[in-house]
């Protein structure tokens, strides 16, 4: 479990070695042009294996998002690239990238972003519903989810009736809902007090060890280091230096 591992031995176009989940090599974003060009990313290289728990540090407008962002398919990076499963997200169609964020990648936002009228087994059983699983695998599917982020006692309540880090435990069982492999927070805990935030890193840190899902999550917490097994700081779209933490029991 390192932020960079030597290249895979590739021979007759099957890996040797065990193969990278996810590599992303030299990626830079630069957003608008000439005077007013912000150079968000500038040149990142990190890989990911699959159960590892990578940590993105760093100040607000480091970079942290554009970096989750990319590594997920749901931006494009201005140079470098990213392969998941060995595939190029730059040399795919817009729809195969749509694809791929439905079945590989879940994401995990600061806000939640759940839909209010919802209970939190239709919240997480909504990609289920986007791909048209059918209902009674939804459902189960659904009931596995709330058990492993813990809300199976409140399934059918609506997000207004959650505390914060329960809303963001929903979100989690939505992101889970499609078994992907890589699951992206950006800064999952933004929202909530010290003590649910405490409780979702944790959470997430046992979802990567009982699931075997990568993640990636950003934060300009401190406390990160203690769930992570790596911890990339970022400064100014650049990497100050990679440490691997030892994860220490939530
Ligand atoms: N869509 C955008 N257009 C222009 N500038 C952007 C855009 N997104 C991010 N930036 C700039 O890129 C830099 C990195 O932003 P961001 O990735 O959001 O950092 P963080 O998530 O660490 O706060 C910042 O200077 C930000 O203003
Ligand atoms: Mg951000």
């Amino acid at each position: 479990m390192t932020a960079s591992s030597p290249e895979t031995v590739r021979a007759g176009g099957a890996d040797l070695a065990a193969p990278q989940l996810l590599q992303a090599r030299e990626l830079t974003r630069q957003f608008g042009r000439g005077r007013t060009a912000v150079q968000a990313l500038r040149g990142v290289s990190l890989d990911l294996t699959p159960g590892q728990v990578l940590a993105v540090r760093g100040r607000s407008g480091s970079g942290k998002t554009t970096l989750l962002n990319i590594l997920g398919g749901l931006d494009l990076p201005t140079g470098g690239s990213v392969r998941i499963n060995g595939q190029d997200l730059g040399t795919m169609s817009d729809r195969q990238r749509v694809l791929l964020r439905r079945t590989t990648v879940g994401f995990v936002f600061q806000s939640f972003g759940l839909i209010p009228f919802l209970t939190a087994a239709e919240n997480a059983g909504v990609p289920l519903r986007i791909s048209r699983a059918e209902a009674r695998a939804r459902d189960e599917r659904v009931m596995r989810v709330l058990d492993l982020v813990g809300l199976t006692d409140h399934a059918e309540h609506q997000p207004a009736e959650l505390s914060g880090g329960q809303q963001q435990r929903v979100a989690i069982a939505r992101a889970l809902a499609q078994s992907p492999q890589i699951l992206i927070a950006d800064e999952p805990t933004g929202h909530l007090d010290t003590a649910q935030g405490l409780r979702i890193l944790g959470l997430l840190r046992q979802i990567a060890d009982s699931e075997g899902t990568s993640i990636v999550l950003s934060s300009h917490d401190k406390r990160v280091v203690d769930f992570a097994d790596t911890v990339l700081n970022l400064h100014d779209g650049q990497v100050r230096g990679d440490l691997r933490a030892s994860p220490t029991a939530p």
